[in-house]
């Protein structure tokens, strides 16, 4: 047994994904989470800045003295799951590993599609742990560098125009390659679920990464005697710019009030 927090982190809202699924899966938990809304998007930037700011983040959390943090953002753990797992001495967990399982287990036609931030896709992570797991499949990459700023605009809900416009430019090739299985490879992308789905159709099975990612660490955490074992656990959320509009749209996505548990850090201090 172990009370400690769980850390967990995203550029911004993405990584809620994960956290919705972890306050499921694991209640008693106590969770933290940090959004560096204050430097997203994450997903144009270049590796090294994208580890510097990813460093800020586990030195953040690290402050809580958590028993483990899990990168809830596809961008990071593609690009610097690596290194993070090397320089901190306790479990961390990405979302490449167990999204590329899931994918690999779905398919049937042995044709997936994955999408990303530009980072993540020009990274070749996803590719390259699938192709470890199930060297066949054949994988359709696309970048989607527009969807991370309409998310965080709040702009992800099916009948938005703008939002229906971008999605069919960047996931028509993949419609018209016969995908059966697609991988968002952002955690941002489960929020645009409904018009992502709109336009592959219901016989294409849509992964989200930061669920996957949330069942993969639990089961880990339950395996090494880890979990907390209280009825209720605290959940706390910092970001690094205005916490009202990060309120707001994290109240209606987890369908909680967190109004009260946000608050402004300076993450260059870290
Ligand atoms: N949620 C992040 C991801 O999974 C978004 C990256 C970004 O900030 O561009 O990749």
């Amino acid at each position: 047994m172990d009370p400690r927090p769980i850390g967990v982190f995203d550029s911004g809202l993405g990584g809620l994904t994960a956290l919705r699924e972890l306050r499921r899966l694991l209640p008693g938990e106590e969770l933290i989470y940090f959004g560096d809304t204050g430097r997203v998007p994450y997903g144009g930037r270049s590796r090294e800045i994208i580890l510097r700011y990813a460093r800020q983040d586990v030195a953040f959390l690290r402050s809580f003295d958590p028993k483990a943090i899990i990168i809830a953002c596809g961008t990071v753990s593609a690009n610097a799951l690596t290194e993070l797992s090397a320089e901190n001495d306790l479990p961390i967990f990405g979302v490449v590993g167990p999204a590329a399982q899931a994918a690999a287990a779905t398919t049937r036609n042995g044709k997936v599609g994955l999408i990303g931030t530009a980072a993540s896709i020009r990274s070749g992570a996803y590719e390259r742990e699938i192709a470890q797991l199930a060297p066949r499949l054949e994988v359709f990459s696309r970048p989607c560098p527009l969807f991370v700023p309409l998310v965080e605009n709040g702009r992800f809900r099916p009948g938005d125009q703008v939002v229906e416009l971008v999605a069919e430019e960047y996931l028509q090739p993949l419609r018209s390659a016969g995908v059966d299985t697609l991988v968002l490879g952002c955690t941002h992308y489960p929020l645009l679920r409904d018009v992502v789905g709109q336009v592959m159709g219901p016989q294409v099975t849509l992964i989200d990464t930061g669920a996957v990612c949330a069942v993969h660490a639990a089961r880990a955490l339950e395996a090494q005697g880890l979990l907390a074992r209280r009825e209720t656990g605290q959940r706390r959320y910092f970001v690094s710019d205005s916490t009202q509009d990060f309120a707001r749209l994290a109240g209606i996505f987890l369908g909680e009030d967190v109004e009260g548990s946000v608050e402004r850090i300076e993450i260059e201090k870290y």
